[in-house]
């Protein structure tokens, strides 16, 4: 299959099934995508203030093209936006633009973007078509197919939200080459997540492949973002509101979320992942659920992808231990930890010990 060919992979959720289309250019085209699913007179783009003056202009001109009367809210770049605050600004906004029932609300950015569009698609109107044009390796690769959609609160990341999917995804792979390197890596944690947890051979493909995803080899990015979206889209139609598999997507983020916010969110999303899925490993190690050779394999993966592999020595592991209890998916008060036994393979545990998580964070700390 060639880099330039437009890739497509369904989302197989009865009525409301979606596709997510992977290729070079195809903004261009998303007025007369859009336009087929959710004709409507009015369309309206959520972008933010990084994204924005990058794509959006390509974004309006293709829907105005294919007769939407189409507007543009701009919303400061940085996941200070994704709140009510922020939400409440949107919802003046579609009020503004006579956003009607059938009227398309497009997410044009990253993660951030299309979770507070989504969750303002999700709730204006009770409900209006939602599109996502993700433009971030994360987002790609994670985010943007599934439907979750929130805003945080003071008490913690995503806490308000809906399960709500959206009418298509568009992965314009074009706009990946003016993602900076920084975040670019960070997005590769959670590919490699999915290599983890469902896909050895993937998992695999990763080790070898390492180059030229770094140099940004538009066949290697297309290969990977297809694989992504399809584990992806198996695991969210098999359970789209997490009651029992979807769990599994939440490799590494037990961890990773006390890691981010101690960290102030200073550091990416997926850099925190990738240390929490290292801290993660170790303690599997310890309690004879992950071979030592597979931890070590997943770290130097990480690590070849520039990601970080020690937690900062800054951060103590009792504020570690206390944050992940904050977990949205503690159940009866414990906390349920995915572990990876083999590539390809998880197990869900609750009886994983505050001692077991301390020593497994002193093990990944960093020494100064
Ligand atoms: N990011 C994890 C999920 O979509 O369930």
């Amino acid at each position: 299959m060639s880099a330039s060919e437009i890739r497509e992979v369904r989302v197989e959720l009865g009525e409301r099934s979606y596709s997510v289309r992977i290729g070079p250019g195809i903004l261009d085209g998303i007025g007369e995508a859009v336009r087929t699913l959710c004709p409507a007179p009015n369309a309206a783009v959520v972008t933010d203030s990084n994204v924005g003056p990058l794509y959006a202009d390509q974004a309006l001109a293709s829907l105005r093209q294919a007769g939407y009367e189409a507007h543009c809210v701009t919303v400061p770049a940085g996941d200070g936006s994704k709140s009510l605050d922020q939400a409440a600004k949107l919802y003046d906004a579609m009020a503004a633009a006579r956003i009607e029932r059938r009227s398309p609300l497009i997410a044009l950015g990253g993660g951030m973007v299309g979770d507070l569009t989504g969750f303002v698609a999700a709730t204006w109107l009770r409900g209006v078509p939602f599109v996502q044009c993700s433009t971030t390796i994360e987002a790609n690769v994670d985010a943007a197919t599934g439907g979750k959609t929130a805003v945080n609160h003071p008490a913690g990341k995503n806490l308000v939200g809906a399960f709500y999917q959206p009418r298509l995804v568009v992965m314009d792979t074009s706009t990946l080459d003016t993602l900076e390197d920084r975040d670019f890596r960070a997005g590769l944690a959670e590919s490699v997540k999915h290599g983890a947890i469902r896909d050895t051979a993937f998992f695999a493909w990763h080790e070898s492949h390492v180059e030229p995803i770094l140099a940004h080899e538009p066949a290697a990015l297309a290969d990977l973002l297809e694989r992504n979206v399809q584990i992806k889209a198996a695991v969210v139609a098999a359970d789209e509101r997490e009651a029992g598999l979807r769990a599994i997507l939440n490799f590494g983020h037990t961890i990773g979320h006390a890691v981010e916010s101690l960290m102030h969110y200073e550091w990416r999303h997926g850099e925190c992942v990738a240390v929490g899925m290292v801290a993660v490993a170790r303690l599997a190690v310890r309690r004879g659920l992950m071979a030592d050779a597979d931890a070590e394999r997943m770290t130097t993966l990480l690590r070849a992808f520039g990601l970080p592999t020690e937690i900062p020595a800054r951060l103590a592991a009792e504020d570690i231990v206390r944050l992940t209890k904050m977990d949205k998916k503690v159940a009866a008060g414990r906390v349920r930890f995915v572990l990876v036994p083999r590539f390809g393979e998880t197990v869900l545990r609750d009886d994983i010990t505050d001692a077991d998580i301390r020593t497994a964070v002193e093990e990944v700390r960093a020494a100064s």
